[in-house]
């Protein structure tokens, strides 16, 4: 079991949500005088693998950084190619949702994307909401900050149509009208690729997550590298502002 005995994984205090910002594509396929897209196609092979060994290993809730609200400042031949490479995925996912059971959300503004790829994310979402399974959900045109001025956007348009009333709004309020709603903060953030930085991932909801960076890159994450991560996030004493006493 990646080189951890099963007694020692039990011992494990679990995450109950895990998200994780995939990094170093690009450094992974310089590495190997390849193009970027190698990168990109052998990250989307590692996101498939670490689902199956997150809810192997007990977590309930894993979301994933695939595109960003700054990514568009990349090449048109890159952000093409992430675009058919989020396609072909999107595809393949409903297929493996029926297999593992498992429940695919998408958050961001998806109202940018191509239509076809924003129907395939609808049918995706659809009809994999039945299941019980690893709740996954895909970060995909994300950005924390654009996240919390559509949220604005939406409390403000309710305030004004009588649904919400200004003296109401608390930080419960604020979640439930985030991309994130119903679903609990994460618990360990982890980055790949050394870069110490959250790049506009999720900032309200890991207010109080455990940060876990390493320096592998992304195509070379695996279960072993997941169960250091999970191993990290035991060793922290987590007080919320609050006073553990021994
Ligand atoms: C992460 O890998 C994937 C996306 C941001 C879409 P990068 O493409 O950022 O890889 P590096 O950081 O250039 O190595
Ligand atoms: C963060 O990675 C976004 C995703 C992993 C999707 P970037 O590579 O875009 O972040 P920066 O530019 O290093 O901050
Ligand atoms: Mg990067």
């Amino acid at each position: 079991m990646a080189g951890k005995k099963k007694d020692e994984l039990k011992e494990l205090k679990i995450p109950g949500h895990v998200a994780i910002i995939m990094d170093g594509n690009g450094r992974w396929a310089k590495k190997r005088f390849l193009p970027r897209s190698a990168g990109h196609s052998a990250g989307s092979k590692t996101v498939e693998q670490i689902c199956d060994d997150a809810w192997s290993l007990g977590i309930k809730y894993l979301t994933v950084y695939a595109f960003s609200t700054e990514n568009w400042k990349r090449s048109e031949s890159e952000i093409a190619t992430l675009m058919d490479l989020l396609r072909k995925y999107m595809k393949n996912c409903l297929e493996r949702s029926k297999k593992n059971n498992m429940r695919v959300r998408v958050i961001g503004d998806t109202s940018r994307l191509d239509e076809d790829l924003r129907e395939s994310i609808q049918t995706l979402t659809r009809e994999s909401a039945v299941n019980t399974g690893l709740t996954f959900t895909v970060a995909l045109n994300y950005g924390g900050r654009d996240e919390i001025v559509r949220a604005f956007g939406k409390m403000l348009s309710d305030c004004s149509e009588g649904r919400l009333s200004a003296k109401d709004i608390c930080e419960e309020t604020v979640s439930k009208y985030l991309d994130t709603a119903d679903m609990p903060d994460p618990d360990l953030v982890i980055r790949t690729s050394g870069e110490i930085r959250l790049s506009n991932f999720l900032p309200w909801q890991s207010a109080y997550s455990e940060l876990y960076f390493t320096d592998v890159l992304w195509p070379d994450f695996d279960k072993k590298e997941l169960i250091k991560a999970v191993e990290y996030y035991n060793k922290k004493d987590r007080r919320f502002g609050g006073r553990n006493e021994e």
